[in-house]
């Protein structure tokens, strides 16, 4: 395997499929992150994946993964929009983390429209439901082939 990810996913994302199905869609994490999987597989990258509706939880993943990752796609959920914590956290362990949303946060509530995260990150997804994961992990793979080039 060329590069390996970790895809985090924070709190109530183990709810899709349940949860406002007209914001977030009818698919399940389950679904998504076996398709992400595939896609990944697809292109030489091992995925290992975690979900916690807990904050330190959170941190403690992106901790351990710097012993073993070369990046991150991360939905922190809600957050993103107030996590000093998962900020630092990212800034400690200096991976590439790619900031994803299924909604577009930009054309909803004005709280949605700040995130703490993003000046940490490499880059942002936003607002293309299931495919914000896919367009995030093409964009992390492009970033590590091109530092791998170097
Ligand atoms: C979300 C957007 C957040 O504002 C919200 O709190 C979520 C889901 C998204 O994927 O669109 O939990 O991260």
């Amino acid at each position: 395997m060329k590069f390996k990810i970790l895809l985090l996913n924070g709190p109530n994302l183990d709810m899709l499929g349940i949860r406002e199905a007209s914001i977030y869609g009818t698919d399940t994490l389950e679904t998504i992150v076996k398709d992400f999987k595939a896609y990944a597989t697809e292109r030489d990258v091992e995925v290992r994946d975690f979900q916690s509706n807990s904050e330190g939880a959170l941190v403690d993943a992106i901790h351990d993964a710097y012993k073993w990752a070369d990046g991150i796609v991360f939905n922190a959920g809600a957050y993103t929009h107030y996590s000093i914590a998962l900020r630092d956290a990212i800034a400690a362990v200096k991976l590439p983390v790619v900031e994803v949303h299924l909604s577009n946060v930009h054309a909803r509530e004005k709280f949605r429209h700040k995130s703490v995260i993003a000046p940490v990150c490499l880059g942002v997804c936003v607002g293309f439901g299931r495919w914000s994961y896919f367009a995030g992990l093409q964009a992390l793979i492009w970033n590590l082939e091109s530092k791998d080039k170097k």
